[in-house]
């Protein structure tokens, strides 16, 4: 990983300076999106077209996977066409077997139970303005069950980050998950810490993340979520806590910060609250790094695809 955001850092370099990068050429790659997506499928479109590669994108209401063809027998066929493939879907058993079947480089972006691709431009724009991730403390608040949390958490055990992850019991990081990010985190040497409790989990924080409070397929728990996570909105009070003047704030996006969206609207008219899981302050801050945790979708994902299936010497 550390690799593949050090070289993230230098195509993105070269790639302001017009130094053209043509490690895919004549390569062909799937976007398989199940899901929406405004930044991951932008990346992976941009990222290949820039790199050489020719990109075709596929919905699932354009191809049969898991309908009228089993995901075994498309993976056969894509594999067969083309260089490499990337998902966005539900389930986790898909894009593995996906890439048990297809015999070429398959992409996770984005199940239900990780978000992979996230991580390689949120430790770059942890770098671009900590100078480093090793030894900083990033806090996750929020829904810490969901894909975006499990990730941070994992990943942050690999690169020697501190991660808490704050968040009411019932939103705590699955067993399995926490399982292994702790045995990671005894090799690497970064400290863990999940806790409901708001002053131990805010304090001394490099960088506050948080992610909606629900995810994609989740939007019938607004008012469940609501209810448990409201003390955890993070607000310039929230921001102060963490006890540092120079605490960034990151978010994946997309973000619910005030009403200018159906269900930031919705929880306005319903629990009369402006922004759900980040105040539109703290989201148009100056410690708001969120716009370049965007941005770097496209540098990361252009590493890893030019690593794993282009021309790389
Ligand atoms: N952060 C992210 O994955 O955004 P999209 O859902 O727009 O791809
Ligand atoms: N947890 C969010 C992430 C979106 C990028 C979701 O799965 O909808």
């Amino acid at each position: 990983m550390e690799t593949l955001i050090n070289f993230a850092a230098d195509l993105k370099k070269k790639e302001k300076h017009g130094i053209p990068q043509r490690f895919m050429s004549g390569k062909h790659i799937a976007l398989i999106f199940e899901k929406q997506s405004t930044r991951t499928r932008s990346a992976f479109t941009v990222a290949a077209a820039k790199l050489g590669a020719n990109v075709e994108y596929l919905n699932k209401n354009d191809i049969q996977l898991g309908s009228k063809e089993s995901v075994e027998d498309t993976a056969k066929v894509l594999g067969s066409m083309f260089d490499g493939i990337a998902y966005r879907g539900d389930h986790q058993t898909t894009v593995e077997s996906l890439g048990e079947h297809a015999n070429i480089p398959i992409w996770n972006a984005l199940t239900n139970e990780w978000h992979p691709t996230q991580m390689l431009a949120d430790f770059l724009t942890i770098k671009e303005h900590l100078g480093t991730y090793k030894g900083k403390t990033i806090t996750f608040v929020g829904d810490g069950r969901n894909n975006v949390s499990h990730s941070l958490l994992v990943t942050g055990a690999i690169l020697g980050a501190n991660i808490n992850i704050l968040a009411p019991e019932s939103l705590q990081p699955a067993m399995s998950v926490q399982k292994i990010a702790y045995d990671i985190a005894k090799g690497s040497g970064s400290k863990l810490l999940i806790t409901s409790d708001i002053e131990k989990g805010i304090a001394n924080s490099d960088a506050v993340y948080t992610d909606v409070w629900c995810s994609m397929g989740e939007e019938d728990a607004l008012d469940e979520r609501v209810k448990l996570l409201s003390d955890y909105q993070i607000n310039q009070k929230l921001m102060d806590m963490t006890g540092k003047k120079d605490t960034i704030f990151l978010h994946c996006l997309p973000a619910i910060h005030d009403k200018s969206t159906d269900v930031g609207k919705l929880a306005y008219e319903k629990f009369n609250v402006d922004g759900l899981e980040v105040t539109d302050d703290v989201f148009r801050s100056p410690a708001s790094k969120v716009f370049d945790q965007a941005e770097n979708r496209m540098h990361t994902i252009k590493a890893l695809i030019a690593v794993t299936c282009g021309n790389v010497h």
